[in-house]
C-alpha cells in the first residue's frame, strides 16, 4: 500500500473480528512502529499487549469506553517520562509518534485500530498493570482484523477550515456560544467527579448513557 493511500483510507475502527492478531504480527507492528522519531532519540517506548478479557474488562469497568472488552486485544503504550523538557511534554509527543506509525502499519496489514485516551485515571492504570514510576501510560490502542465488508473510506476534506498560516498566527478568532461553553464545563466537571469515585464500576450502566459516541 502506498503511504498516501494508507493515510487517506485509515479510519478509526472499534469493532473487529474475534480472532486475535497473532503475537508475531503484533511484534512486527510494534517493532516497526519504533522507527518513529523520539525526543533526543531516547526511544523510550514500552508496550503492554493486553489479550486477557478480564484486563480489558477492568479498563472498561473503571471508566473506559464500552467497546474495549469486545476487542480481541489492545496495547497500552507507555513512555519514559524522565525528560528535561517537560514544558513541551516531549515524552508524550514521542509516545504519540509511534502510535501513528502503528496505526498506519496495522491498516496496511488489514488490521483496524482505535487510539483511546478515555481511560481510568493514570495512577490506577499504573498500579493495575504494575508500571514503573519512570514510565507513563500514554494511551491504549485496541486493534483487530477488519470484519468482512468493513470499509474505511477517505475522510471528506472539502469545506475544511483554513489550517495553515505563514510566519504568524493569523487565524480568525473562534467563538463558542455560551450554551455549548456551559455544556462543556458541565461534562468536564462530571467527568472529574466520576473519576474521583473509588468504586465506579457499579455506576457504569448510568455512565454508559453519557459515554461519548465518536
Ligand atoms: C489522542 C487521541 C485520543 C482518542 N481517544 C479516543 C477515545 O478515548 N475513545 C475513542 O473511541 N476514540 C478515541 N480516539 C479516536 C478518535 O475519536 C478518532 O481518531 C477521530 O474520531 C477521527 O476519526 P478517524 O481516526 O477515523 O479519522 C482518540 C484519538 C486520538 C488521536
Amino acid at each position: 500500500m502506498e503511504l498516501i493511500e494508507a493515510l487517506r483510507t485509515r479510519r478509526t475502527v472499534r469493532a473487529y473480528q474475534e480472532q486475535p492478531v497473532p503475537d508475531s504480527m503484533v511484534e512486527y507492528l510494534l517493532h516497526e512502529a519504533t522507527r518513529a522519531p523520539s525526543a533526543c532519540n531516547i526511544r523510550g517506548w514500552r508496550f503492554i499487549v493486553i489479550r486477557r478479557k478480564e484486563q480489558l474488562r477492568w479498563l472498561y469497568e473503571n471508566g473506559s469506553a464500552s467497546f474495549i472488552p469486545e476487542a480481541p486485544q489492545a496495547v497500552l503504550v507507555c513512555y519514559d517520562n524522565r525528560t528535561e523538557n517537560s514544558a513541551w511534554n516531549d515524552f508524550e509527543q514521542s509516545a504519540a509518534a509511534a502510535i501513528t506509525c502503528f496505526q498506519l502499519l496495522a491498516h496496511e496489514q488489514g488490521i483496524g485500530s482505535c487510539w483511546i485516551c478515555h481511560l481510568p485515571p493514570r495512577d490506577e492504570v499504573r498500579r493495575h498493570f504494575g508500571i514503573a514510576t519512570d514510565y507513563t501510560p500514554t494511551a491504549l490502542v485496541t486493534f483487530g482484523y477488519y470484519r468482512t465488508g468493513q470499509v474505511t473510506s477517505p475522510r471528506d476534506l472539502s469545506g475544511e477550515v483554513r489550517r495553515v498560516a505563514y510566519e504568524q498566527w493569523d487565524f480568525e478568532p473562534e467563538m463558542r456560544d455560551t450554551a455549548s461553553g456551559l455544556a462543556f464545563l458541565a461534562r468536564k466537571t462530571a467527568r472529574f467527579l466520576y473519576y474521583l469515585m473509588p468504586k465506579r464500576a457499579w455506576l457504569r450502566r448510568y455512565a454508559l448513557k453519557y459515554e461519548k459516541k465518536f
